[in-house]
């Protein structure tokens, strides 16, 4: 538990089940967020760590089971799930900014509409979310002038504009130049020292385990494994946490004695090859000169 974490639950789950058709992908989730609690959930691909995220804020409905947000039963069909919602910002691995408005337009729009707060209070708001995540000067621009990165930013800026409980994080990062995601990365680091409850999925083991007060590893629509990150990525206990954090750890998938033999094999052979390859080009200059 982080110095921020307090013992309010602001997210509680039990016994969660969703299924696609006859595709069973959640099969009993329990859980309890507490209000500072920053959770990475980590798990590989058709796990159900997205439809887990997508059934907290009901962009998914819940088979059966109950999901608490801020104490309020969001699967109870009497709830207000557009104020439940309101409470919740989400971002994705793809950042859905309005193209026609400007940055500071994205920021303020649902602020106005939804909140119906004044433009000069939702501007006022929305420019204290841009500084925060270090784009003030970026108010007046439009998305497609941005950096993947610096939309993404943007998005986040946007969320925080509603002053939601809680944070909902879904990949994102993993639509971005490599170059860009410390950026991204390092605005969420400072939004979790700041307080801020966040459910985080991600693939940035180095994240999860720098900020994270608790990962919960999922495979096969249940969680396998949760704990600190010293334990669940440190010290998983779990052979499929064990299996898994390999193949993140170690990118080319693969047994890396064979892999490094092949490489040896290629680079050798195409080092010859370039030889022969190249000089004839950097003797005459560029291809069609
Ligand atoms: N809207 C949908 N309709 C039908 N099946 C779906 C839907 N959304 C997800 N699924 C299925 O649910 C399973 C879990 O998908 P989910 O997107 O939650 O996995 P994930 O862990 O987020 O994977 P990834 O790491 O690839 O994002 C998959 O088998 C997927 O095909
Ligand atoms: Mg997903």
């Amino acid at each position: 538990m982080s110095a921020t974490t307090t013992n309010t639950a602001v997210v509680e789950v039990q016994d969660l089940n969703k299924s696609f058709g006859d595709n069973h992908v959640l099969r009993g989730i329990d859980t309890t967020v507490r209000e500072g609690e920053v959770v990475c959930v980590i798990g590989p691909s058709g796990s159900g760590k997205s439809t887990f995220l997508r059934c907290i804020n009901l962009l998914e409905e819940p088979s059966s089971g109950s999901v608490r947000v801020g104490g309020e039963e969001v699967t109870d069909p009497d709830c207000d799930i557009d104020a439940i919602r309101r409470n919740m910002g989400m971002v994705f691995q793809q950042f859905n900014l309005f193209p026609h408005l400007s940055v500071l337009e994205n920021c303020t729009i649902a602020q106005t509409t939804v909140l119906k707060r004044s433009k000069s209070e939702a501007q006022a708001t929305a420019r204290a979310n841009l500084e925060k995540v270090g784009l003030s000067e970026k108010a007046d621009a439009y998305p497609a002038q941005l950096s993947g990165g610096q939309q993404q930013r943007v998005a986040i800026a946007r969320a925080l504009s509603m002053d939601p409980q809680l944070m909902l994080f879904d990949e994102p990062t993993s639509a971005l130049d490599p170059e860009l995601v410390g950026d991204v990365l390092s605005v969420m680091r400072r939004l979790a020292s700041e307080g801020m409850t966040m459910m985080v999925v991600t693939h940035e083991m180095a994240f999860a385990r720098d900020v994270a007060d608790r990962v919960i590893f999922m495979d096969g629509g249940v969680i396998v494994e949760e704990g600190s990150p010293e334990r669940v990525i440190g010290d998983p206990q779990e052979e499929r946490t064990r299996t898994f954090l390999q193949r993140v750890l170690d990118p080319t998938h693969v047994d890396p004695g064979a892999e490094d033999a092949a490489y040896d094999k290629r680079h050798h052979d195409s080092e010859s090859a370039a030889d022969n390859f190249v000089k004839p080009q950097d003797t005459h200059g560029h291809y069609g000169h």
